[in-house]
């Protein structure tokens, strides 16, 4: 979503901002803006769509200010143009902003009978308008702030620069996170660690409800209460992390092709691998046994990774899982039961739903377990226990590395949980461990058909609907799938357990859509196979994604089959994920669609 940075500099800053953009460029926008001081004035440049239209705008009026903010927004109030586009100003204070400004429209009234003329439909220009009424008053900066927060609701980021003031710069969170970063004789603000990664590797995260006052050589964090407190400051290992996409065309291309490495990097955090055993390495402060219901919370494909954990919880360890979409569970009031456990999923960790839901989680009583790629997150760092999955940085906005991932460490919850509630023996642990330490090579050889997918990619995009099928854990997958497939796209797309076919989606299949069949040779191989009859009696053409037994066993007319490699039945979502997300990457690429930023969406969902 939306992405901040700030930079109180030595030197001219406006194209330090532009580059640090580009690094949140991932996070989804649609248009982007910077403000510096010129002698003391707040002089800003903006532009819709692309930071190249930035650059342009750059260009041709150039900045020289010192101070400055900048911006990526993700339209939320108002259409994505440049009047709408950050920073937003009234003529003390300018400011950027992420998140949602809940009681904007109140505030906008007030604030238009006090005279303030708005410039733009956001809610964010609320803020330096009211801001701007108690500079006026002759309220200094900080006690402008300090006044206007309180009259904020909802969830916001801001970093703010002065009229007049050129070793100041505010910022103040809450719900959406801020980072500090720390340099020589150099200050900055930014929405997460890898906007400030070109710029230092030292950064302090501000807790929920904190604001704090920057100059070139102090930060003072206040909180809620206006306490001065100390916030940790760490390195953040983003700066050695290069956001380029290798030799390939995509990112979402490169973090495919990844998988194969970083789900071994989470096997290896989660696995001895020598003894073929379980070792988490962290110590759950409740014990398996005494769990009776696991509630699984998450939104998009973090959510389909729970979907599948959900059938090896229920396997491995016998325990009952209730898997929810985040924006659900909280409103749905379902009975939880204190001691219980409740898992989040989420790559950014800053979902704005799934944060909610764990928050939610606490105040029941349950525990609370989160699965996050990112482990300086907020939903990491309120969780009580927390499973990093070591996918790296994931830059496209499609997730899929994140997604295996998760699998891979939720795989190994779930077998730990079977060994403490005494539903899997030694040897059965062994066995499974065994079946996921073959991942990574799986993964690799489910990679070399890439040549195949790429050629029904372009059969694919001729189409107008696409249905995914799978049954067990292919179910999920198959939602994966459709989603995928739709989100860069643009094809709709359908999945559905294929047991389902016949009580209504049946009725859309022609020759003119294709079927996507997810159907490794399990023990509702045959029955998969009776759902692909009936969508080749009805003209339906199939693309099969299976084994060399299920290729065998299949005998159904107009299929194309891709061969995946023999493997145990627990863990094929983790293989069969790949070309799910190859044919979704392939056809984009032959629409010709924005892959790494398809329209419309954010990598971080920081509203609700
Ligand atoms: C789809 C996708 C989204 C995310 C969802 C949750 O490819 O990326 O559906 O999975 O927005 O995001 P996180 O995992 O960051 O909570």
């Amino acid at each position: 979503m939306c992405g901040i940075i700030g930079i109180l500099g030595r030197g001219p800053v406006a194209e330090q901002l532009v580059d640090s953009l580009k690094r949140l460029e991932y996070r989804g926008y649609d248009s982007a803006g910077v403000a510096t001081l010129e002698d003391g004035e707040l002089v800003r440049r903006r532009a819709e769509g692309k930071l190249k239209n930035l650059e342009a705008v750059l260009k041709r009026q150039p900045l020289a200010g010192h101070v400055g903010i900048g911006h990526t927004r993700w339209a939320t109030h108002g259409k994505p143009n440049e009047a709408n586009a950050h920073p937003h100003a009234a003529s003390g204070v300018a400011v950027v902003h992420n998140g949602i400004i809940e009681n904007f429209r109140e505030l906008r009234d007030e604030l238009e009978g006090g005279g303030a003329t708005f410039a733009s439909e956001t809610d964010t220009e609320v803020v330096a308008h009211l801001v701007n009424s108690f500079l006026v008053k002759g309220l200094s900066p900080q006690d402008a702030v300090k006044a206007a927060l309180p009259r904020l609701r909802g969830a916001f980021a801001l970093a703010f620069v002065f009229k007049g003031y050129d070793d100041l710069m505010i910022g103040a969170r809450k719900g959406s996170p801020l980072a500090i970063g720390y340099g020589d004789g150099e200050m900055y603000l930014g929405s997460d660690a890898i906007a400030l990664a070109p710029l230092t590797d030292d950064i302090s995260y501000l807790d929920d409800g904190d604001w704090v006052v920057l100059t070139h050589t102090t930060a003072e964090v206040r909180d809620a209460k206006g306490d001065v407190v100390k916030r940790d400051v760490m390195k953040s290992g983003a700066s050695s992390f290069v956001v380029d996409k290798a030799n390939y065309r995509h990112f979402m291309a490169k973090e495919i092709h990844e998988q194969p490495e970083v789900v071994g990097h989470t096997l290896a955090r989660y696995l001895d691998m020598a003894s073929e055993r379980i070792a988490l390495p962290m110590k759950l402060p409740f014990d398996f046994k005494d769990v009776q219901h696991l509630s699984i919370t998450a939104c998009g494909t973090a959510n389909y990774a729970g979907y599948v954990a959900k059938y090896w919880f229920e396997q491995f360890a016998r325990l009952p899982v209730e898997i929810d979409i985040a924006s659900e569970f909280r409103y749905r009031e379902a009975p939880l039961r204190s001691g219980d456990l409740a898992i989040f999923i989420s790559q950014s960790g800053e979902t704005a739903d799934t944060l909610a839901a764990l928050r939610y989680a606490k105040e029941q009583g349950l525990h609370t377990l989160s699965v996050v790629n990112v482990p300086t997150s907020t939903i990491a760092r309120e969780s009580e226990v927390v499973m990093p999955t070591l996918a790296g940085p994931e830059i496209g906005v499609a997730s899929t590395k994140a997604f295996t991932c998760q699998l891979t460490a939720l795989a190994a919850l779930a077998i730990a949980a079977g060994r403490a509630r005494g539903t899997l023996t030694d040897a059965d642990e062994a066995k499974l461990v065994h079946g996921l330490i073959e991942l990574p090579r799986l993964m690799a050889a489910a990679l070399t058909h890439e040549p195949q997918i790429e050629r029904l990619a372009r059969d694919i995009s001729k189409a107008q609907d696409v249905l995914y099928l799978g049954r067990g854990t292919s179910y999920p997958l198959a939602l994966e799938g459709a989603l995928k497939l739709k989100e860069i796209s643009y094809i709709h797309a359908e999945g559905y357990a294929a047991g389902e076919l016949k009580h209504g989606p049946i009725a859309l299949i022609d020759e003119k859509m294709p079927v996507v069949v997810i159907a490794p040779y399990d023990r509702v191989f045959e029955k998969t196979v009776s759902n692909m009859q009936e969508v080749a009696a009805r003209g339906g053409r199939i693309i099969l994604m299976t084994d060399a037994k299920g290729a065998e066993e299949a005998t159904v007319d107009s299929m194309v089959t891709i061969m995946m490699p023999d493997m145990p039945a627990a863990f094929t979502p983790m293989v069969y994920a790949i070309p799910v997300q190859l044919l979704a990457y392939h056809t984009a690429v032959v629409m010709g669609t924005d892959v790494d930023q398809p329209r419309n969406l954010a990598k971080s969902v920081t509203v609700e």
